[in-house]
């Protein structure tokens, strides 16, 4: 298995941070000084991913806006001589080659990625959700593309997760077969904690086969009336072998209050332009929080 090309949906919408999220996309929430998604697409681009396909729905347009070339900016800015700013503009111009295809209705994840079957055209996909960003040193997606191809599977990327919180995700049930490594052996969407099997929470990064289309076509509408990527792989599991891979790294969940302004937080300490003055910016916050 060779994994060429990605998915990124970004049809959702957003309803955990409203209300920004009524006139801006989620995915373009910004960290520091860029948006959510590029986090994404750079973790997609550093894995060898060459061709991503965005999947947007109503109000998105600004994402396209964002990852297009910009003329006039980039005129105002060679005229000014802010050559700095120019490199960057250009660069996320020239990224890597992005396609959009629009899902009309928001039916869910498993329907948002049912539209990307024409353009994968046949191949094993990257899946990220722009919800979870990662930052770690090999990155994110990369580590289950290794064990996908290693194995020829499907692989999803997991986390544990405190228990109270297990009805927020997809959780699996896994046979530990290696160091971080579980051999899948069912998987439920968002249970209660007394259903859940455990507290192995599938994180928003997945490698799929083709055939996860055909599933996909076949699953009924699932938890909240959606149809939901974790009952097509269910389905597919009673067919091939499926792995949950531990992904290392710091995962921040920007969909969430908390999750976002940890990331800007962090995000900005790992930035060496910025790491001094948010110490002592945060230092002196905390100071005179205290005193109140
Ligand atoms: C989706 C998936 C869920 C997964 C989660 C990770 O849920 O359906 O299985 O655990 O992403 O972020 P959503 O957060 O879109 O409701």
């Amino acid at each position: 298995m060779k994994v060429r090309k990605a998915v990124i949906p970004a049809a959702g919408l957003g309803t955990r941070m409203l209300p920004i999220t009524k006139s801006m996309p989620k995915e373009m929430l910004p960290i520091v000084d860029r948006p959510v998604i590029h986090y994404v697409v750079e973790e997609a681009i550093k894995a060898g991913i060459e061709d991503i396909l965005i999947i947007t729905g109503k109000g998105k347009r600004a994402i396209e806006d964002y990852f297009d070339r910009s003329f006039e900016l980039e005129y105002y800015l060679r005229e000014r001589g802010k050559l700095g700013e120019l490199k960057q503009v250009e660069e996320i111009g020239e990224m890597v080659d992005i396609y959009y295809v629009r899902q009309k209705k928001p039916l869910g994840l498993g329907d948002a990625i049912l539209h990307a079957e024409k353009h994968v055209n046949g191949e094993p996909l990257a899946v990220l959700l722009g919800d979870d960003i990662i930052m770690s040193e090999k990155p994110g997606i990369k580590q289950l593309i290794e064990v996908a191809e290693r194995k020829d599977a499907p692989v999803v990327g997991v986390e544990e997760v405190p228990w109270k919180f297990v009805s927020r995700y997809g959780i699996v049930e896994g046979e530990p077969v290696s160091r971080n490594l579980y051999r899948i052996r069912d998987m439920v969407e968002k249970p209660s904690p007394s259903e859940a099997p455990s507290n192995i929470a599938i994180i928003g990064r997945y490698v799929l086969p083709p055939e996860i289309f055909e599933f996909l076509k076949r699953t009924p509408p699932g938890k909240g009336g959606e149809i939901q990527l974790t009952d097509a792989l269910r389905e597919l599991l009673k067919e091939q072998d499926m792995f949950a891979k531990v992904v290392s790294g710091r995962r921040y969940d920007v969909g969430s209050h908390v999750g976002f302004i940890r990331a800007n937080l962090e995000i900005s300490l790992s930035r060496e332009d910025l790491r001094e003055e948010v110490i002592n910016l945060m230092e002196r916050v905390i100071r005179e929080v205290q005193n109140e």
